[in-house]
């Protein structure tokens, strides 16, 4: 089941991605989360940091996995996830930082680095909650467009599209790293709850294909149509399509 969600505007669309994922530590204290980087989830961290400094909720005993790492990135370097999400959440909760895992860019064996990763998520028994962006072509994680879903977590290379997307951050696009290691669709479809957060027009159009569009690894998220329990959390104009096509769709 897919329930979508239309805030007005970014800061709406994080607090009530906030809500969900606080709603979630408050049910199950040692919850296992999948975390996800990109511009987008900011707003949401920074909504649960203010709720975990006003006492309202604790990550104390909660368990993290990332999604996704570039590959030949230091932890140390600022545009690694590591390095995110120690900046943009992790120092700014009570979460135990030997709860948090990213795969490891800087593994010398990169296959070796996806089956310990596998390894680790089976170990904590899945994920309860999994957070998800969306990329402009439609990947979740990092597992790009392509002629199959990758069940496990792999060592890809990026697609143009997204080293296009991703310069914004990097002084030019030669300095994107080409390679990444991203959790397969296997650990993602077994999470208990799915919650997509998406903002901005330039997601719209993939948004819509990808919940009401065929199910292909042409656009990885449309598996997600496969999922029990998705809550997509988006502004207007990432909505914009799906408000248009499929109002009826939308329920709050
Ligand atoms: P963004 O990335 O939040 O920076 O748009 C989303 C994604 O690529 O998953």
């Amino acid at each position: 089941m897919i329930r979508f969600y239309c805030a007005e505007t970014y800061e709406g669309m994080s607090a009530r991605a906030a809500t969900f994922m606080a709603a979630q530590v408050l049910a199950k204290p040692d919850s296992v989360i999948g975390l996800a980087t990109g511009s987008t989830p900011i707003g949401m961290y920074t909504a649960l940091a203010d709720k975990c400094s006003r006492g309202e909720i604790t990550f104390k005993d909660v368990r993290t996995v990332n999604l996704d790492e570039y590959y030949g990135i230091d932890p140390t370097h600022d545009q690694s996830y590591r390095y995110f999400m120690n900046k943009n959440f992790f120092e700014k909760i009570d979460i135990c930082l030997g709860n948090t895992n990213v795969p490891n860019g800087k593994a010398e064996d990169p296959q070796a680095e996806c089956a310990r990763y596998d390894a680790l998520i089976d170990s904590y028994g899945g994920i309860d909650m999994q957070l998800l962006g969306i990329g402009r072509d439609g990947h979740i994680g990092f597992n790009e467009p392509g002629d199959a879903f990758i069940p496990g977590t792999n060592y890809i290379k990026l697609t143009e599209d997204t080293i296009d997307a991703n310069s914004r951050f990097f002084a030019s696009a030669d300095e994107v790293p080409k390679y990444a290691l991203t959790t397969g669709i296997r650990a993602i479809m077994q999470a208990k709850k799915i919650l997509m957060v998406v903002n901005g027009e330039s997601k719209a159009k993939i948004l819509e294909e990808a919940f009401f569009g065929p199910i292909t690894p042409a656009n990885p998220a449309s598996i997600l149509q496969l999922h029990p329990d998705v809550v997509v959390c988006g502004d207007a104009p990432a909505m914009a399509i799906i408000a248009e096509k499929h109002p009826e769709a939308i329920i709050g």
